[in-house]
């Protein structure tokens, strides 16, 4: 099992707190994760497509990861309308914080909620990662992912699908394309 991200932050939290006989945890970005280096037979995505690059290119590259029969799941954020604005961040940031307090009635997590979600570097990285809209989400994925499952209701700010690949390589499995100059995955080296 391989766990990626670009941030060595993210990846040591993984190390600590997932820690497996089984699961390598690599600095890499999921643009820079070469098919031909090895498929795999389930690929899953939690709320990081938005951040990797355009949001075709990076469909068509995850769907090149799964083997022939392999199972794609992602989850991502959608823009409900008004993510461009700082002011959706602002108001989610104090929502958020609040749904803590009540579900948990814990200040100091509620306070940890607020602090992330007004952190300027997640502002500027919100500001910068717009996600699809629902609409937008559905419509990319039933282009790219052909018969892919979708999960509406997770929660207002979330849309998730399953897919299978194709057992038989057909047009709709091809391998995805190469990087292009705008890749924003990051380094290929394993330096996490
Ligand atoms: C909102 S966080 C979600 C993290 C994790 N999946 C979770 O659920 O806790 C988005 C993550 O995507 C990572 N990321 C951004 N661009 C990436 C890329 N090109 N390839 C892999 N991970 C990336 C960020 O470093 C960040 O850890």
């Amino acid at each position: 099992m391989t766990g990626i991200d670009i941030s060595d932050q993210m990846l040591q939290q993984a190390r600590t707190r997932h820690s497996r006989p089984n699961l390598e945890c690599r600095h890499r970005g999921i643009l820079s994760l070469d098919p031909a280096e090895g498929r795999f037979d389930a690929v899953l995505s939690f709320a990081a497509l938005p951040h990797a690059g355009p949001a075709r290119r990076v469909a068509e590259h995850v769907r090149g990861l799964a083997a022939p029969g392999g199972r794609v799941v992602v989850v991502d954020m959608i823009d409900p309308g008004g993510w461009g604005e700082r002011r959706f961040h602002l108001d989610r940031a104090f929502s958020q914080a609040r749904l803590v307090h009540a579900i948990s009635g814990d200040a100091e997590a509620a306070a940890i909620v607020l602090r992330q979600l007004l952190d300027p570097a997640w502002l500027a990285m919100a500001a910068h990662d717009q996600p699809l809209t629902r609409e937008g989400f559905h419509t990319l994925v039933g282009e790219v992912f052909p018969g892919a499952v979708f999960t509406d209701d997770l929660h207002p700010l979330m849309a998730g699908f399953a897919w299978t690949a194709p057992t038989t390589k057909t047009p709709d499995a091809a391998p995805a394309t190469q990087p292009a100059p705008d890749d924003r995955s990051g380094p290929p080296a394993d330096t996490g």
